[in-house]
């Protein structure tokens, strides 16, 4: 089975409108790579000034409500954001996870309620280093994955992200034979839930992607993308990134 690859930037809490800039270019630098489906999740604010400078990448956005409206002061609905220009969406990032208390029934809440409105899903697990540590690494976050898939999973709409905690933002990286024995596992655990759709499934590694580690690790056989944080804040950093893809 071949899949496109998948390469997305998740600037998180980062990006003034100084920073259209870096979207103009990253989407200069996709147009250059059109085998790879390249985009950027941006933080809310700036979605639709980005969606009119992006060129061949596509916007996203870092999460969404699961209600589709309601008295949530500060929360915006999937309809909100696709509307702003959003086209995909990502949910249940550890970030949230951890800091927001989200659990793996709201994710695939999130998930859901992001497909009723028309939005592409990708859905973040990741185990933390005690996890790791303990050896339970692959059973840990196939459980999670379980957990937080929503209703009608399917490739064309959905995409899985492995993000171990420990590896977001430190610089570290498990081994290539980790990542590997992760992607088959949670390939497996998808086939015993969705069959055939598995296959056909991205599986995107995250966690201090950068421009030297990302060719070994994208050629790993279930290895589908990236979903790429400090190294997607310019296109300098990103683009080699994306050269890798292919
Ligand atoms: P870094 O690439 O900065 O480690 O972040 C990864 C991540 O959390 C992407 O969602």
């Amino acid at each position: 089975m071949s899949r496109r690859k998948l390469v997305v930037g998740n600037w998180k809490m980062n990006g003034l409108k100084a920073q259209l800039a870096e979207v103009e270019a990253i989407g200069r630098v996709a147009a250059e790579h059109p085998a790879v489906e390249v985009g950027l999740c941006v933080p809310a604010t700036l979605i639709m000034a980005a969606a009119e400078r992006k060129g061949a990448a596509f916007i996203g956005g870092q999460d969404c409500h699961m209600n589709a409206s309601g008295a949530h002061t500060g929360c915006l609905s999937a309809e909100m954001l696709a509307e702003a220009g959003a086209e995909w969406i990502i949910v249940g990032h550890s970030e949230r996870r951890e800091a927001q208390g989200e659990t793996d029934e709201h994710v695939a809440a999130k998930a859901f309620a992001a497909k009723a409105a028309g939005l592409k899903v990708i859905l973040c697990v990741g185990e933390s280093l005690d996890v790791r540590d303990a050896g339970d690494a692959e059973s840990v976050v196939s459980a999670q994955l379980l957990a937080s898939l929503p209703e009608g999973a399917a490739a064309d709409w959905l995409a899985i992200a492995y993000e171990p905690i420990w590896a977001i933002g430190t610089g570290r990286i498990p081994t290539m034979e980790a990542v590997a024995a992760m992607h088959a596992a949670l390939r497996a655990s998808l086939a015993s839930r969705i069959g055939g759709q598995a296959d056909a499934m991205r599986i995107l590694y995250g966690g201090s992607m950068n421009g030297d580690n990302a060719a070994e690790l994208m050629a790993l056989a279930d290895v589908d993308g990236g979903l790429v944080g400090g190294a997607s804040l310019t296109a300098e950093k990103f683009a080699p990134i994306i050269a890798a893809a292919g």
